[in-house]
């Protein structure tokens, strides 16, 4: 009920841009500025009546076949991320056991990815994989001009990578001045292969990325034939050039599901690794981690140091405040599941997405291009044959449904081809895969029936379209 601290909204009609407040909510119908601070303040079940509303048009995230992030946590891991919401990770004085806990799970992570001594091992929290592959690619770019020396003065160094990169990489480039060399897709190859990477790098590549897997259709780039032909490269009198891995999901799956990939610091050559807490870490977002594989590969001009309780500990950031909760949520994931939950999780996963991969396969209009067998993702494209409705207009049908499967088409070089690509996450289960699978048949169905297609950016000026894949 408003009081004379909490006024009454405006009353209605407002300027079209105003939230609209009903009357079940307030004594009377009213509107509220929403892109002008209000003058007065409102009562607090009003405020969240009216954004828990607006909120409601949002997608339902269960349905969200297109983010790689984490849409359901168990309510234990949800209470405490709430009990944690006013900590502020780089409070290490004052919230000394976040921060150890964000220690313990460092270390798992290295330990996780084979380095040869995790307690040692350098590395930290970032807000996700974004910062994470910016920090590691700085560390790479430090090590390059420390190699060369002064001889470094006036070059510009370049990192090698494949075209299928997520847009973090583009980010790196530029913000930090470097080359992006990048790789083009060919024909059926449509990620990063051993003999490209090799022939790419000279004596200013900083650093080759490797991406397990792919944001554009789930793959795993080859890793340890990359590092194999790099190897070749300095064994020949060539630069010796060091390989991140871009592990933003593929690094939460191999060490679970693939045991007998090679890809981590097992590697010698991979100097540093990346994953997002908040992908397949099972954690909400935002959340990612880096780690380095010794002192040596992470340079110590770039190392802040803070006191934590009379000890030194180390800091490598791009932002200061971060929340902690999402730390202390991914220690209850990494206490709660341990290796075999992790296992269980990602097969269950992997499980739904081949199974989903093979019988939209059968469904007949499509060809896969993955299967879901890496990374829990797949894309698929329109056969040659059909030629009225694309998968856009697919991608369009089942939002109707409720479901979000995006559609795109693959960078340049290959932008001819436009696939829909389906992630599967914690939390889609088989049966709601069959639900997916229901739907999918109704639209092909009254899709059958047009004579052309109504969405295709490649014959639509008019259709605004990045030519990227929905953000992770
Ligand atoms: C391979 C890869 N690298 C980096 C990122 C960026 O991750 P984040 O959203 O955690 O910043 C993504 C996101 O999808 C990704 O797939």
């Amino acid at each position: 009920m408003p009081d004379e601290q909490h006024r009454a909204p405006t009353p209605y009609p407002g300027s079209g841009l105003d939230a609209a407040v009903v009357p079940t909510f307030t004594a009377e119908p009213g509107v509220m500025p929403s892109n002008r601070l209000p003058e007065h303040e409102l009562a607090p079940e009003l405020a969240h009546q009216l954004i828990h509303d607006e909120l409601m048009l949002d997608g339902n995230a269960r349905l969200n076949l297109a983010t790689f992030v984490t849409t359901w946590m168990e309510p234990h891991a949800a209470a405490l991320m709430a009990a944690c919401a006013d900590k502020n990770m780089i409070d290490r004085d004052e919230y000394p056991r976040t921060a150890e806990l964000e220690r313990r799970c460092s270390r798992m992570l290295a330990d996780l990815w084979h380095a040869s001594d995790p307690l040692t091992a350098p590395g930290c929290s970032t807000a996700g994989s974004s910062e994470a592959c910016m920090l590691a690619g700085l560390a790479l770019k430090r090590r390059w001009a420390a190699r060369l020396g002064g001889a470094a003065s006036g070059r510009r160094p370049n990192v090698v990578m494949g075209a299928d990169v997520q847009v973090c990489w583009d980010k790196f480039a530029n913000y930090f001045e470097v080359e992006p060399r990048i790789v083009p897709m060919r024909g059926e190859r449509h990620n990063l292969d051993a003999e490209q990477a090799a022939a790419h790098v000279d004596e200013d590549t900083l650093g080759v990325v490797a991406v397990l897997g792919s944001t554009f259709d789930g793959s795993y780039e080859p890793v340890a034939d990359i590092c194999a032909a790099l190897d070749d490269v300095a064994a020949r009198g060539g630069p010796d050039v060091p390989v991140h891995v871009d592990g933003a999901s593929g690094a939460m799956i191999a060490p679970f599901l693939d045991l007998d990939l090679v890809w981590d610091f097992r590697l010698p050559r991979v100097a540093s690794i990346n994953t997002s807490g908040h992908k397949y870490g099972l954690v909400y977002p935002g959340l990612g981690w880096v780690a380095w594989r010794d002192t040596a590969a992470l340079p110590e001009e770039l190392v802040y140091r803070v006191n934590y309780l009379g000890d030194e500990v180390a800091t490598f950031t791009l932002n200061f405040s971060r929340p902690g909760a999402p730390v202390a949520a991914q220690y209850y994931q990494f206490l709660r599941l341990g290796r075999d939950g992790y296992t269980r999780v990602q097969q269950h996963c992997r499980d739904v997405a081949t199974r989903l991969a093979d019988e939209v396969a059968a469904l007949g209009p499509f060809r896969l291009l993955t299967r879901g067998d890496e990374l829990p993702v797949f894309a698929a494209t329109l056969d040659p044959q059909v030629t009225h409705f694309s998968v856009f207009d697919v991608s369009a049908g089942l939002r109707e449904h409720g479901w979000q499967v995006p559609a795109y088409t693959f960078p340049p070089e290959c932008d001819d081809l436009a696939v829909l690509r389906f992630v599967v996450r914690n939390g889609l289960t088989h049966s709601l895969a069959d639900q997916l699978l229901a739907d999918l048949r109704r639209v092909l169905t009254r899709l059958d029936r047009q004579q052309h297609p109504m969405r295709d950016p490649r014959t639509d000026s008019a259709f605004s379209h990045t030519g990227a894949p929905s953000p992770g």
